[in-house]
């Protein structure tokens, strides 16, 4: 099915690469991927490999984004990162929420919400996360949670920041497990995003709203992923460390 956005498909590195890691898997994916024009393609190193990655792919068809970022702009922030400062390495988009965030430090709607309000301040593209685990999936719960997530996550955002923001739905269940979400399962929760974003602020914005599936995209499952209708791309994480496997994801998708 012929969709109207356009996918985006983002390596969320993690705590993963050295500099020189970092700058040969980049030259690698600028080797394979240097042609494909139906994908924006965005690698999220860590902050520590921003600098050498962005001076690798100037010029080229990949976009660099963040893992994460402060909620404040400067100031008595010890071991923050502000949205300027990501600027200055030419960074285009920012991972806000993601479930390990959430988990480990502690972040909370309301404050992703305030990450969210910096990096349109700043005209970094957000990508906000989003997904229920095991326990409130079993229990019935997937889309009171992904609602309340959406809910406090974008509140206070105008309807024209939030047709440029993306939205990743990462079930916490899929993360790192090998085991994906079905087509199917994606595509439902997809399309409940995209109805609960035009209750929140339009259906011209829902219409645009790129949703991309996390957890476990590996390339014998994104083509069958990237079919459904409300899946717009992925956001990829071991499976971005390799060469080899997010070209194929990639390519795989077109
Ligand atoms: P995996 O692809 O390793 O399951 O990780 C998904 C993820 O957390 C991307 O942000």
């Amino acid at each position: 099915m012929e969709k109207n956005r356009k996918l985006i498909i983002a390596g969320n590195w993690k705590m993963n690469k050295t500099v020189a890691e970092a700058v040969d898997l980049v030259q690698g994916l600028k080797r394979e991927l240097g042609t494909v024009k139906e994908v924006d393609i965005v690698v999220c190193p860590p902050f520590t490999a921003l600098n050498d990655v962005s001076k690798q792919i100037l010029d080229s068809n990949i976009w660099l984004g963040s893992q994460n970022m402060s909620e404040h702009n400067s100031g008595a922030f010890t071991g923050e990162i502000a949205a300027g400062m990501l600027k200055e390495f030419s960074v285009r988009y920012v991972i806000l929420g993601h479930s390990e965030r959430r988990q480990h430090q502690r972040e909370t709607d309301d404050l992703i919400s305030r990450k969210l309000r910096a990096a349109h301040g700043a005209s970094l593209k957000a990508i906000v996360c989003v997904g229920e685990t095991i326990g409130e999936r079993e229990a019935g719960e997937t889309e009171t949670v992904v609602e309340r997530q959406l809910r406090g996550s974008l509140s206070g955002v105008k309807a024209g920041e939030m047709a440029e923001t993306i939205i990743a739905y990462e079930p916490v269940w899929a993360i790192g497990t090998g085991k994906n979400a079905t087509a199917a399962q994606a595509q439902e929760v997809h399309a409940f995003i995209r109805k609960t974003v035009g209750e929140l602020f339009n259906a011209s914005v829902a219409k645009r709203v790129r949703i991309q599936y996390g957890g476990s995209v590996k390339p014998a499952n994104a083509r069958e992923l990237m079919s459904r209708p409300d899946v717009d791309g992925a956001l990829v994480g071991g499976a971005s460390l390799e060469i080899r496997s997010f070209s194929d994801i990639i390519k795989n998708s077109i």
